[in-house]
């Protein structure tokens, strides 16, 4: 079962000591930590106010999402929130306008597990004529039971990896291009989890993860958070290798109760939350650690790391892995290219 795991995985990584420093919120090099919140980290961010910064949020229409959006808002970024569900877009919009009246945010539809969708979303918004200044990749599914991309690709892996590289890539130049005019680092950040940890090389299979055999709706989830740091890594040393203004990073939110586990509602499930309720993060804190890295100076220059607690952690020994990072790039832009290709001929 998916949810004991979580919590066990986030205890078996903060030794007795870390866990210690988790619970009472002690402040890392950051000056931040577990118990900071998304407006905290943020509150010497207010000079962007002034800058004109344009921010894509995936997954913005609720949990860690919609209270990024809301904080980059009141610190004067123009949002563009892309949903599938465009109703539940407009409520956070007038969310954030109740606290914020003259936050400008840009509704356009996505469905994430869809290329064509991607491809769509893509062109309307470079249409715009915007500039993009920060991409953060954050929408997130954990499909508990096999399900299928409309390219016949596992929904979860489709979702949280294979939509966000897409993504990303059909963005990247508007990025190196806004960074180069305005002078102002791009940034990216790819939400990704403490759960990656639990993925070992043989069970990292590009074509199994495409297809499982025997689903595991907490593997694939766990398997597409670990694609979602080797992304990062692969395409900050490529931005290096350009020289580009662009960084990328990964972080971890924390565990928090939100959406994601929609479903996997019930007496156990509402049971365990309560029993480690001390290890949660209100959603305001599990916002941290992606507004820290998508805003705050002290981030400059930092590209390829995974965040936890708004501080640079540790990944798996397999995150790190560069020659693991360079290889799923290779596969899945292949991947990426055939489809894009069948779907025109
Ligand atoms: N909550 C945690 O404890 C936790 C821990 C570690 C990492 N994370 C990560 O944090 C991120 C945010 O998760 P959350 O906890 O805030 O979950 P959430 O409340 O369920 O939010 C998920 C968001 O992703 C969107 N989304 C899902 N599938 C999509 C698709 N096909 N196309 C476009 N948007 C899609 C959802 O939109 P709809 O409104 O249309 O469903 C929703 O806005 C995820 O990447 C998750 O993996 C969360």
């Amino acid at each position: 079962m998916a949810l004991p795991r979580i919590f066990s995985c986030s205890l078996r990584l903060h030794p007795m000591k870390e866990t210690l420093r988790y619970l009472a919120g002690v402040a890392g090099p950051s000056g931040f930590g577990s118990n900071s919140t998304a407006e905290q980290v943020t509150e010497d961010c207010s000079c962007l106010l002034s800058s004109h910064i344009t921010a894509i949020i995936t997954g913005a229409t609720s949990g860690i999402g919609a209270e990024t959006a809301r904080v980059l808002a009141k610190r004067g970024v123009r949002l563009v929130i892309p949903a599938r569900d465009l109703k539940r877009a407009a409520e956070v919009k007038e969310m954030i306008q109740k606290e914020t009246p003259q936050a400008e945010i840009i509704l356009l539809e996505i469905d994430l597990s869809s290329f064509a969708s991607i491809k769509r979303f893509c062109s309307e918004f470079l249409s715009l004529g915007l500039p993009l200044n920060i991409l953060i990749n954050n929408a997130g599914k954990f499909s508990q039971n096999l399900e299928f991309s409309e390219e016949k690709i596992e929904m979860t892996f489709a979702t949280n990896y294979l939509g966000h590289f897409l993504l990303t890539e059909m963005l990247l130049e508007k990025m190196i291009q806004t960074a180069a005019q305005t002078g102002i680092e791009g940034r990216i950040v790819n939400v990704s989890s403490v759960i990656h940890s639990w993925v070992k090389t043989d069970g990292f299979s590009f074509n199994h993860m495409l297809n499982p055999k025997n689903y595991n709706g907490t593997r694939s989830y766990a398997q597409s958070k670990l694609a979602n740091i080797l992304h990062a890594k692969e395409v900050a040393r490529r931005l290096k290798v350009r020289n580009a203004r662009v960084t990328i990073n990964a972080v971890h939110p924390g565990v928090v109760k939100t959406g994601i586990i929609r479903d996997h509602k019930g007496f156990i499930t509402d049971s365990l939350f309560f029993l480690a309720s001390k290890l949660l993060k209100s959603t305001s804190q599990g916002a941290a650690t992606t507004c820290y890295v998508a805003l705050s100076p002290r981030t400059n220059g930092v590209s390829g790391k995974y965040f936890a607690d708004c501080n640079e952690s540790s990944c798996s020994v397999l995150a790190k892995d560069e020659s693991e990072a360079r290889k799923l790039w290779k596969q899945t832009c292949a991947l990426i290219h055939r489809r894009l290709c069948q779907s025109t001929s």
